[in-house]
């Protein structure tokens, strides 16, 4: 994993114009790197709490709900876009108000249900703070897209202060990430010709529509075997 003073100098010397976001990190080296080095160390503490909540229900029921966790802290490049699009100020305190998933964490469970209990697992933990709610899986996306999305806010633990830093958390299925895997895919390619984006549109949100009837079953599959009691 790159380090964040590496990261940002790559950053700095790959950006060819100079803008307004160059700028203010280059004019706040320190202060820059210690706001993407409270990110990293949320994330680490979200994690943590779902790899607890994963080891305890494997203990309890012989079984894991999380299949695996992605992390990432938002590149910079993303970060000046988001900036752009929504016309947000180049300041410090306005990126940290503004952009909410600097830091993610991703969730892939094998089964819905899992999904939820883990997410009601996670928010009674009395540290966490919910701020925002998104249920794509209730509500999917005109694309067809399903997941669940919270931004709670995570304290960190400091020398001398707690610092409350914001975390995108998103909860899917195996059958949903590997659909938005593709279609971001395709969201990012260029080079479609225009004749065929129409069918590839409406191809993937037929995708959507089926993977989300096959999770179904399998999620009655697993309530027939009655898979979390513990025998
Ligand atoms: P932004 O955070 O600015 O993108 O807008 P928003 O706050 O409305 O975000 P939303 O909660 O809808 O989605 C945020 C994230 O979910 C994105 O960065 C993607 O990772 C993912 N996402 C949302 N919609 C789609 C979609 O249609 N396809 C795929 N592949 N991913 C999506
Ligand atoms: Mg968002």
């Amino acid at each position: 994993k790159m380090r964040i003073e590496e990261r940002r100098d790559n950053f700095v010397r790959q950006s060819l114009l100079s803008d307004e976001f160059l700028d203010l990190i280059q004019r706040n080296k320190k202060p820059f790197d210690l706001l993407m080095c409270y990110y990293e160390c949320a994330i680490m503490e979200v994690e943590t709490k779902f790899k607890v909540l994963n080891q305890e229900h494997s203990l309890e029921y012989d079984r894991n709900p999380i299949e695996s966790i992605k992390t990432r802290v938002k590149s910079y490049e993303s970060i000046l876009k988001k900036i752009r699009k929504k016309d947000i100020p180049i300041t410090m305190e306005a990126i940290e108000e503004n952009i909410k998933d600097i830091a993610g964490v991703r969730v892939i469970c094998s089964f819905q249900d899992d999904i939820y209990a883990l997410e009601e697992s996670f928010l009674k933990q009395d540290d966490i703070e919910l701020i925002e709610r998104k249920d794509y899986i209730k509500n999917p996306k005109p694309s067809g897209y399903r997941s669940l999305h919270l931004i709670v806010q995570v304290p960190i633990f400091l020398q001398n202060t707690k610092k409350f830093v914001n975390v995108e958390v998103q909860f899917r299925t195996i059958a949903m990430d590997f659909w938005a895997s593709l279609e971001h895919k395709m969201r990012y390619k260029k080079d479609i010709p225009e004749s065929q984006v129409k069918f590839l549109q409406e191809e993937l949100y037929d995708c959507a529509e089926q993977s989300a009837k096959l999770d179904e079953r399998m999620q009655g599959i697993r309530d027939v075997i009655g898979w979390n009691k513990n025998e």
